[in-house]
Order: structure tokens, then sequence, then C-alpha cells
């Protein structure tokens, strides 16, 4: 099926907040980083996953989620039968934070707060635009910037959330890949088997959701979108 107009116009409209992200220069973070990681993947999708910040390898390559983490979550998005172009994927902060290491390539860091507060706008226009019914936060940071409050992720992971500052989406809280490959043994084992089972309950109520009128903006065009989230949907 075709691109909705819609679908076109949220696709332009996201390109050109992309254009001006790449030269942002409002946190210390601009100085440092190789390029600006924006959200990649599907402006039609109902719904939308945000981590914290890139890494070495999303700063290297210009995707969020491309290094082990990223590997670890693709895996366990194919075990929920979602594709990454099914879904839009970014980061609450666009640039990799890091310190400097004697001799080394630096080593991640989390980002401040004064860099959350500076990229903030850019999380802002992407749901703006693409207004999902479901955003899957990833870890406590991002987390904590969606829902407006303080979030532990070992109580509140898998729970829906539906009072907060990006309503109507529905958010849920998941564990970050990172803290599961700092896991060994069953207890990964044990924190894969609730990842992959969040995923999967916040690609079932994306489904759901496309079936509901959204409460307070102009439903999406289910068609198009359906399409990429039903059982057999490429
Ligand atoms: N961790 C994140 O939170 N985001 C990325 O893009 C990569 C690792």
């Amino acid at each position: 099926m075709p691109p909705s107009d819609d679908a076109e116009a949220t696709r332009a409209a996201l390109a050109d907040v992309r254009a001006a992200a790449l030269g942002c220069v409002a946190c210390k973070l601009a100085g440092d980083r190789t390029q600006v990681v924006f959200g990649t993947g599907n402006p039609g999708t109902p719904m939308v996953l945000v981590g914290q910040s890139p890494g070495e390898q999303e700063d290297r390559l210009g995707e969020p989620f491309v290094g082990r983490a990223g590997q670890l979550l693709n895996e366990c998005l194919q075990e929920c039968g979602i594709k990454r172009k099914h879904i839009w994927i970014t980061n609450i902060v666009k640039c990799r934070p890091w310190e400097r290491t004697t001799g080394g390539r630096g080593r991640n860091r989390d980002p401040e707060e004064d860099e959350i507060a500076a990229c903030r706008p850019w999380i802002e226009a992407e749901l703006a635009l693409i207004r999902p019914r479901v955003i899957v936060c990833i870890g406590a940071p991002s987390a904590t910037l969606i829902l407006g409050r303080e979030v532990a992720i070992s109580r509140d992971r898998g729970g829906w959330f539906t009072e907060h500052p990006f309503r109507p989406a529905h958010v849920m809280p998941v564990f970050h890949p990172a803290y599961l490959l700092r896991q060994h043994g069953p207890a990964f084992d044990e924190l894969r088997r609730q990842f992959v089972a969040d995923l999967d309950s916040a690609r079932r109520m994306a489904v759901k959701l496309l079936h509901e009128p959204a409460p307070s903006a102009a439903p999406p065009t289910p068609p198009a979108q359906m399409s990429l989230f039903d059982e057999e949907g490429g």
C-alpha cells in the first residue's frame, strides 16, 4: 500500500527537524561528537522506542542502537516479530556523552541533567510529529523524562502509564539492554525473558490501540499503519 499523504507529510517534517538537529550546539556535547544521532525508522509507526544516549558505535555510525546493546535489542525485537522498519527508535540525548581516558578511545558516561534538558526539544518534536500510540522507554533516564517523574525500572518495568506530558500515548518503561548485558547466567536469562515479554506486550498494545480512535487527536490512518503491524506485515 502506498504511504498516505499524512505519512509523507510526517516524513518530510521529521526530515526538517533532523536537519536542524544535525547542527545543534545547545550543550557541551556538541564539541565532542562525531555526529548527531537522530531517530530512525518508520515515521508512520504506532510504536516508538526511546533510549538514553548514543554510545561509541552510534556516534561513529550515526544511528541509534547499533552497538552491542543494539544487537541484543534487535534480537529481542525479532523474537516478538518486530522489525526496526516497523518502529521509530530514538534517544532522549542525541549526542554521545563520554569522557576522555588515558590512551583509550574514551568511555561512555550517562548524560547530565543540563544535557538532557538541552536536548528535550528534539524528542518533543519527534513525538509531536509521529504521535505514537505506544512509547517504550528503554532505561530509567528515558522513562523519567517521558513520564515527568522518577522511575525505578525494577519496580515499574512492564507497567502502563497514561498520565504524563506525552499523552495520549501509552508509556511502558523497560530494562535497558546494556543493563542486561552486565548480568550473567540465570539472572541474564530471566531479565532477557522479561524484556522480550515487555516488548511483546507493547506490540500488542500498539495493535489494539490502532483499532481505537486516539483520545484527543485525529486518529492516524489505520490501513497504512496496520499493515506494518499485523501478523503478516513484512
Ligand atoms: N544506548 C542507548 O540508550 N541508545 C543508543 O542509541 C545506544 C545505546
